[in-house]
């Protein structure tokens, strides 16, 4: 049976808005601007597309396979170009939507909710994300279009939905955020030798949306003790479900993409997900959303079997951000 979680009493009520003014108060005392804060003209961040230093990393679920470590290196420097191009284009694509479900999120809270200020200052952080994803796309030089026809037809539809359910609204955030903030965090752990320029993005990005991914943990947990048991029920099935479809928008790539990269079709099919490699690095993605699916109350029997369907079950996390290693 499903448990539902009691987080409606004023103590927790009050430790929630506390959470939300300090999460605030963070984004006034550190936040970034994508111009002032990236010295794009700096000579050491100039996109010379044949620097092998765009060749993918290991964390690369594509950038680990036989295929890839095997091509000339100006190839894989070229793919490992395109393919941080294309992901960085997604990504802000995604943002976009995010902004403008905010804005509708926004638009429907009554005076006095404290979730106004902090998903505000998200928007505010958000559109300075989708300028530098986007400055480093154009200086990239590559033609990316980023999600799939599909996703790009039907992307703007979804913000709809965070005004009447914005319960479903921050489950969708959060499998757009958690997939890059994973990628993003593992590469910048293992020190590679990144670019300068993508590791500065890198970096201003991960420590601006551990607030963002924190204030979805936060809403998610404490909304969801005013979910009727029917709602409840079906969001738990629909959960993974759209987990797994915005993973994949982000990460697989598009048919285009992979025209232009000139990816096999065996290659696709083993690295999108049919090796245990790869098939483990997509579970791990899930770690965290699969913890705060727990004590929000959205694991049942039933869900269980669509998260093993989805291929995104496993081991929790004990606490965010826990490395998959730790966790092993
Ligand atoms: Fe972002
Ligand atoms: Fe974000």
């Amino acid at each position: 049976m499903t448990t539902t979680p009691h987080r409606s009493d004023p103590l927790d009520r009050l430790a929630y808005e506390d959470r939300l003014r300090t999460l605030s108060e963070a984004s006034v005392e550190h936040h970034f601007d994508a111009f002032t804060d990236i010295s794009w003209d700096d000579p050491a961040y100039a996109v010379d597309p044949t620097d092998r230093r765009w060749r993918l990393p290991a964390e690369d679920v594509l950038g680990r396979t036989e295929w890839y470590r095997s091509l000339p290196e100006a190839e894989q420097v070229r793919i490992g170009l395109y393919r941080q191009a294309c992901v960085t284009k997604v990504g802000l694509q995604f943002e976009q939507l995010l902004i403008a479900g905010i804005m509708n999120f926004a638009f429907a809270l009554p005076n006095g909710s404290p979730e106004f200020r902090y998903s505000t200052h998200e928007a505010t952080e958000e559109c300075h994300h989708t300028q530098m994803f986007q400055e480093f796309v154009n200086r990239s030089g590559q033609d990316v279009a980023g999600g799939s026809t599909f996703f790009r037809a039907t992307a703007m539809l979804l913000p709809l939905v965070a005004r009447r359910y914005p319960h479903a609204f921050f489950w969708g955030v959060l499998a757009g955020e958690e997939p890059i903030d994973h990628l993003q965090k593992s590469v910048l752990r293992a020190g590679h030798d990144t670019h300068p320029l993508l590791r500065r993005i890198m970096q201003i990005h991960v420590a601006e949306e551990a607030r963002h991914i924190g204030f979805a943990h936060q809403y998610l947990e404490h909304s969801s003790a005013r979910l009727g048991r029917g709602e409840r029920f079906v969001l738990s099935l629909l959960v993974p479900v759209v987990m797994r479809w915005l993973c994949n928008e982000i990460l697989v790539p598009s048919r285009k993409a992979r025209r232009d990269m000139g990816i096999p079709d065996e290659v696709m099919k083993e690295v999108y997900w049919r090796s245990p490699g790869s098939r483990k690095f997509l579970r791990d993605l899930f770690a965290d959303v699969r913890m705060l699916a727990e004590s929000a109350g959205m694991m049942n029997p039933l869900s269980r079997r669509v998260w093993r369907l989805m291929k995104i079950d496993g081991r929790s996390s004990r606490f965010r951000s826990e490395p998959a290693s730790a966790a092993a």
